[in-house]
């Protein structure tokens, strides 16, 4: 079983609770999965749960963009290829509760070349099951490949969609596929997150005021990612985006800490309602 050995347990966890597993998935590429995964892996941990974020895009788009050494880190490629064991892949961040798995394989140049398999993510959560409460995996646009199979194995997909007319078109299709996953796996939808969004155009409020309308509330998430100029910084530094100064973060950093509290809920880290009332004295 795989050890890392720091923080107790937060609280909040229940005994024989197993890891709960988030793919953040989209048809369309472009449209702040990456972002998603990363900002609210951060708000999650910073909330107290042990959260790993998984990078299973060939593409390592975190894992090139989180430090300059992660080119040539070994992970999820090696852990497919059993040349090392899950202890020796994880690598720990400034924050305790999170870790950060790299998609490794970039050594050989060849991070998409080796088939990461159902069983390989499946092998992956179970001997993360002990270690972390949550499990958030980064995939490659399009429902197909790697992502698919990441997609077979988790319990929850996140689906950011882009605040723009033609991401409406394609969402049926998106929900529908995973419906279908569901049916054979038990996949659920924990929700739809609306990116990009432009408080001052039109068209991007008219996009959300129709997903809201289309879609069932449980469906879509009250939390949604304005469109920012700090997430380019942020891409460019490598960083998340509360992470840009350490005084004055970003206004638009404490929208991940709203989505990650819904998500909590949707994936069943804590039960509606739940610690609603905190009070500061016994
Ligand atoms: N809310 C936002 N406001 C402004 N720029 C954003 C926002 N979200 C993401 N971006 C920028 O848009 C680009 C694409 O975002 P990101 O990489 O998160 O998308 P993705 O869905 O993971 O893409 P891919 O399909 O290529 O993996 C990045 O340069 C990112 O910095
Ligand atoms: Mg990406």
């Amino acid at each position: 079983m795989y050890t890392r050995g720091n923080a107790d347990p937060p609280e909040k966890r229940r005994e024989g609770d197993r890891v709960k597993t988030v793919a953040i998935a989209s048809q369309k590429g472009g449209v702040g999965k990456t972002t998603l995964a990363l900002n609210t892996s951060l708000a999650l941990a910073r909330r107290g749960w042990r959260t790993l974020v998984v990078d299973a895009d060939p593409q390592g788009a975190i894992s090139l963009s989180l430090k300059k050494e992660l080119k040539v880190a070994e992970g999820l490629t090696e852990y497919a290829q059993g040349l090392r064991p899950l202890a020796e892949l994880v690598l720990p961040t400034r924050l305790a509760e999170l870790s950060f798995l790299p998609v490794g394989g970039i050594k050989a140049h060849r991070p998409s070349a080796v088939e990461i398999g159902e069983p390989v993510f499946g092998n992956l959560i179970d001997e993360t099951s002990a270690e972390f409460d949550v499990l958030i995996l980064d995939t490659a646009s399009g429902l197909a490949g790697r992502t698919l199979r990441a997609l077979r194995t988790v319990d929850y997909a996140l689906v950011p969609m882009q605040a723009e007319p033609l991401s409406v078109r394609t969402l049926d299709g998106m929900l529908q596929t995973i419906a279908e996953i569901g049916d054979e796996t038990g996949l659920q939808l924990a929700g739809v997150v609306l990116t990009m969004v432009q408080s001052r155009d039109e068209i991007s409020l008219e996009t959300v005021q129709e997903v809201w309308s289309l879609l069932p509330s449980e469906m879509v998430l009250e939390g949604f990612v304005p469109r920012d100029p700090a997430f380019l910084r942020a891409s460019a530094h490598g960083v998340p985006v509360s992470l840009l100064s350490r005084r004055r973060p970003p206004s638009v950093a404490s929208v991940f800490d709203a989505i990650a509290a819904e998500l909590e809920v949707r994936i069943g880290l804590v039960s509606e309602g739940e610690d609603d009332i905190f009070h500061l004295l016994d």
